[in-house]
């Protein structure tokens, strides 16, 4: 096996006018998976999963445009784009087919890159997501969100983001809360803003799921007020071949508040399809 690296060595590659930072670490003859993270965080969210891949599988984990590390450039942002970001990603690592694993937002990106690039994704992990478009309802608390962002600034906004993101039990546990929030306080104002419209901007992925035809598993944390089980359990009913587990003691962010749990699921998925 020829080694990429053994330790997560911090690189940057630049597509559509903007640098993006990634890390790219496990042996380069495995198979590929690619880590999408949630708004508004960065590759950090990842670590618990990471630590658990790398030695069985290529792991490559990004930054979108206007997040953790990478640069926010115009600030003006389409779903479209964020897709293309990360195809030319797989581009870059000469990556011709990869596992997609997006938590929320990173769900959206890993929907619709696999509906229009359907050769390029051998298997799909949907977390805490939705393939639903954003309701009225979701735009309006959007633009409350850019509002707040732009007249109170970031760590306002995180304070509250993360009160409402984690499971109910783990708001007394600082560790956790506080972890989250050092994840959004680093992103800068316009990047999420610029974030927030492409969110509010996205397509509605349900009519493409019953065309999906790669092994797919769906998880989702037993108290996610922001994409809840519901919406999972949706997207299970139509998607061919795929599989639901309902990650318990954990909110929005279940790779995170159950890395246990979470991880357990996605070796087993993992080993199911591709160690066999
Ligand atoms: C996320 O975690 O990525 C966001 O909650 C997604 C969203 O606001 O739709």
């Amino acid at each position: 096996m020829s080694l990429v690296s053994q330790v997560a060595d911090p690189m940057y590659f630049s597509t559509n006018g903007t640098r993006h930072y990634y890390i790219d670490v496990g042996a380069s003859s495995a198979p590929a998976i690619v880590l999408i993270h949630g708004f508004p965080f960065s590759n950090e969210m990842w670590q618990p999963q990471i630590d658990a891949l790398k030695s069985r599988y290529r792991v490559v984990a990004y930054d979108l445009r206007g997040q953790g590390n990478s640069e926010v450039g115009d600030g003006q942002y389409t779903l479209e784009l964020l897709v293309d970001d990360l195809i030319a990603l797989l581009d870059h690592l000469g990556i011709q087919r990869a596992i997609l694993c997006g938590l929320s937002m990173g769900g959206y990106v890993a929907l619709r890159s696999t509906e229009r690039n359907t050769d390029r994704v051998a298997a799909l992990i949907l977390c805490d997501t939705t393939s639903e478009a954003d309701s009225n309802e979701t735009k309006l608390r959007r633009a409350a969100a850019i509002k707040t962002i732009k007249q109170s600034g970031v760590k306002s906004y995180g304070e509250v983001f993360v009160k409402g993101a984690l499971a109910p039990r783990d708001l007394d546990e600082g560790d956790i809360s506080q972890r989250v929030e050092n994840l959004i306080l680093p992103n800068q104002a316009l990047g999420l803003c610029g974030t927030l419209l492409a969110l509010a901007g996205r397509t509605d992925t349900t009519s493409f799921l019953p065309k999906i035809q790669v092994p797919t598993l769906i998880l989702v944390g037993e108290s996610d007020k922001i994409t809840p089980p519901d919406l999972s359990r949706r997207m299970q009913s139509l998607i061919p071949n795929s599989e639901l587990h309902v990650v318990s003691h954990a909110g929005h962010l279940s790779n995170m508040e159950n890395p246990k749990e979470f991880n357990n699921r996605l070796m087993n998925f993992l080993q199911k399809h591709f160690e066999s």
